[in-house]
């Protein structure tokens, strides 16, 4: 699965030409304006009262821009930022040692904040609320606990799963920000910019089916982007057209609404093998030989969002919609472009 063209997930190398193409400012970053709203006051108001911004999490499917908006909540507050990961964090003194480099104001972001292991999350405890932690040191009888006093800070925590934050942690943000799959205008004026950044043209017909096979996601879209841009270059086209954009996605196994043959099997494991559900989605994933997590993180959310999929309490149902457009599709899979 790893070398799917819709992982949302990043691929490797593709972290520096995602650098190349992350907004530094939250007047670049397209579109999730009712969020960019409200963080913009929070800012705002912190630096009029020269604190440090409450801490914040942002939680949303992998490749909405949740990396990209930690560094500009930092570059907005003109503080230094420390990255880190949940699960590279495995011991309380590497968070000790972490927290005490921070000067005052500065943005400690931990992406997969879940996956922080529970020792770890308790000192952040008191951290987040008082900013202090106690370090044991010494073992034994010898053992004593030591309190270290912190600068203020704000943490700005990431992750894809909201609901596996423990209910301590979660309350702890004062700043709770979710994100939302893009809508087709706001990946249209990303696709342009990345087209702008990339020193190629594209048409506009070209750059609104891009945006709208691209589930919703920045990081998608970029990567289509580039190879359909690999086509048309190979074609010698001036622009990338149309034609050649459906093309490349066809040849990419993108179908017309944006979904991949991942996509198709489960659809058509839950409408054929389980006559259109309700099916457990343990059950869906051992039959397509695909993680539970996967399912849960990457494909659910979006097949949800478009209205194939529903979630019942007693497992997954194919709506009206997703068989009419999936019986259509089986067998002649992606043939029809
Ligand atoms: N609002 C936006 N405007 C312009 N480009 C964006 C926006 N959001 C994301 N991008 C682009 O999408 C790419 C992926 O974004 P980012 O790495 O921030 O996603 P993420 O939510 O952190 O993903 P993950 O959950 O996998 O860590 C970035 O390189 C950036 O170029
Ligand atoms: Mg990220």
């Amino acid at each position: 699965m790893d070398d799917r063209i819709l992982n949302d997930a990043q691929e490797t190398g593709e972290e520096m030409v995602e650098l190349s193409l992350r907004p530094i400012v939250l007047s670049q970053y397209i579109g999730q304006d009712a969020l960019k709203r409200n963080l913009k006051i929070f800012i705002d108001a912190a630096k009029m009262r020269g604190e440090a911004l409450d801490h914040v999490i942002l939680h949303g499917p992998p490749g909405l821009g949740k990396t990209t908006l930690s560094n500009i909540i930092a570059h907005e507050m003109e503080v230094n930022i420390r990255t880190t990961t949940g699960p590279a964090i495995e011991r309380p003194g590497d968070l000790a040692a972490i927290l005490s480099s921070l000067e005052p104001g500065d943005v400690l972001f931990i992406d997969e904040i879940h996956r922080l292991p529970r020792i770890v999350e308790e000192i952040l405890y008191s951290a987040m609320e008082d900013f202090f932690i106690d370090v044991v040191i010494g073992k034994g009888e010898e053992a004593r606990s030591i309190r270290i006093d912190l600068p203020p800070f704000t943490l700005v925590g990431a992750t894809t799963r909201f609901g596996s934050l423990s209910a301590p942690l979660r309350d702890r943000f004062g700043v709770q920000l979710r994100l939302e799959y893009y809508d087709i205008e706001s990946l249209e004026t990303i696709i342009n910019r990345t087209a702008d950044i990339f020193e190629s043209n594209i048409d506009s017909d070209s750059a609104h089916e891009l945006a709208r096979r691209s589930r919703g996601t920045p990081r998608i879209a970029n990567r289509l982007l580039r190879r359909v841009r690999d086509f048309s270059m190979v074609k010698q086209e001036e622009s990338i057209t149309l034609e050649t954009t459906n093309y490349a996605l066809n040849v990419l196994e993108v179908d017309s609404e944006g979904l991949d043959p991942v996509d198709h099997k489960i659809m058509k494991t839950i409408i054929e093998t389980y006559g259109g559900g309700p099916v457990g989605l343990e059950t869906v994933a051992v039959s397509i030989g695909e993680e539970v997590i996967t399912l849960l993180d990457v494909y659910e959310p979006y097949l949800i969002q478009k209205g194939f999929l529903e979630r019942t309490p007693r497992g997954r149902k194919a709506t009206a919609k997703s068989i009419d457009y999936f019986s259509k599709s089986f067998g002649e899979q992606y043939n029809e472009y």
